[in-house]
């Protein structure tokens, strides 16, 4: 049955091979996407969640995080309910950027999106960059949410897209 009750629009942003593609696999597919591809402006797929007993159909825009697709994605921002800034635990860089990728977000999209910020690649433990409380300090400092994914693993993918449709309903 392909019934649902609410239908919100996400999109995924951050840096180029954060992890974006392979968390939108592993939460449509439930599994690993191997071998490397950047996308080429932006993909899609649609899921749905089960969110506090309501059936909830998310549309989802993976983006392309290279500079060069840059003009591309800001088109897409607009009338998403939420957005998943995504960094990479293993690179500073990634994290640095997640500011600028919150201001284009506050800038593009609705007031009222719901924004988190998504530490990925959890299962890279010996290569951590970026503790889980400096950014968890820099959400709550930028009223956004905040949780850590591993796309390989699949830990906290389906959890990070449950809480911010909890947000929004
Ligand atoms: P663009 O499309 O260029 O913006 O990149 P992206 O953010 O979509 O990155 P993508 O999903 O293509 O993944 C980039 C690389 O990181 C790939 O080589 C993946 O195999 C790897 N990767 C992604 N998620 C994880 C993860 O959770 N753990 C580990 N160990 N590797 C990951
Ligand atoms: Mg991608």
């Amino acid at each position: 049955m392909d019934a649902y009750d609410y239908l919100f629009k996400f999109i995924l942003i951050g840096d180029s091979a954060v992890g974006k593609s392979c968390i939108l696999t592993s939460l449509i597919e439930n599994k690993f996407k191997k071998g490397s591809s950047h996308t080429i402006g932006v993909e899609f797929g649609s899921k749905i969640i089960n969110v506090s007993g309501k059936r909830v159909k998310l549309q989802i825009w993976d983006t392309a995080g290279q500079e060069r697709y840059r003009s591309v994605t800001r088109s897409y921002y607009r009338g998403a309910a939420g957005a998943l800034i995504v960094y990479d635990i293993t690179n500073r860089d990634t994290y640095h950027h997640l500011i600028n990728w919150l201001a284009d977000a506050r800038t593009l999209a609705r007031a009222d999106i719901s924004i988190i910020a998504v530490g990925n690649k959890s299962d890279l433990k010996d290569k951590r960059a970026v503790t889980f409380l400096e950014a968890s300090r820099c959400a709550q400092e930028n009223e956004i949410l905040f949780l850590e994914t591993s796309a390989l693993t699949g830990e906290g993918v389906e959890e990070v897209f449950v809480k911010v449709a909890k947000m929004i309903l």
